[in-house]
């Protein structure tokens, strides 16, 4: 990574609708600490390509289709993301699931935000989940992303209750907000260069981070 004075170059890969891209778009705005570089997409039509081209982002999308296997489509992902000079990627709604050789080769700069309070609820439908479960309590976690799909050291999460009479839709809607302002906070302390993922440990300013950071919800 570049040095302390510099601001880091975020790449963010996303799929969807890019409700974090644009949180991140607006905080860099206001933020000399990092800059991003790109937004990439498995998915053409993804309305966050959208948003970042009206911010004047850089976009590249690549369709799996068109490539012959898997580890073609990456390659040729990654090696956009690499030529973008990104130090450090954003998986802020890219719905597909890395092979190992592309999370082995950008291990400790590729992080993840993933709508659950890890471990609790890797994969989808998180927030059905919570509710069938009867938890009093949602979230949502930044993570390295290792081979494990959203199992790798989570660095920070943010929590919030459950309410009588919440549904998945409600609950997602709450949580959509707070996950904008966790993700901004992750990238913010990553680009103050304070964070170093050390094999499976996370080290904040050299001492190994033993839970998971909070950041506050909003009152
Ligand atoms: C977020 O809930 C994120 O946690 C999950 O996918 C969703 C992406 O939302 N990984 P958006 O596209 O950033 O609005």
């Amino acid at each position: 990574m570049s040095s302390s004075a510099e601001p880091l170059r975020v790449a963010v890969l996303l799929s969807g609708r890019g409700s974090n891209l644009r949180a991140l778009i607006a905080g860099a705005s206001d933020d000399a600490s990092f800059h991003l570089v790109g937004a990439f997409s498995d998915r053409p039509e993804a309305p966050g390509l959208q948003h970042a081209r009206e911010a004047g982002l850089p976009t590249a999308a690549f369709a799996p289709r068109d490539y012959p296997d898997k580890g073609a489509f990456e390659r040729a992902l990654f090696d956009a993301v690499t030529a973008s000079g990104a130090e450090l990627v954003v998986l802020a709604g890219f719905m597909r699931v890395l092979s190992a050789p592309t999370v082995e080769a950008w291990r400790g700069r590729l992080i993840n935000i993933h709508p659950s309070l890890l471990p609790k609820y890797p994969g989808l439908h998180t927030h059905a989940r919570v509710l069938e479960a009867g938890d009093a309590e949602h979230g949502a976690s930044v993570h390295f992303v290792t081979a494990v799909l959203d199992g790798g050291p989570v660095l920070m999460q943010v929590r919030i209750p459950v309410r009588p009479g919440d549904d998945a839709e409600v609950l997602a809607a709450r949580l959509i907000v707070e996950e904008h302002r966790l993700l901004l906070a992750a990238v913010r302390l990553i680009a103050r260069r304070r964070v170093r993922l050390d094999g499976e440990q996370i080290l904040i300013d050299g001492q190994r981070l033993t839970a998971p950071m909070l950041v506050p919800a909003a009152p």
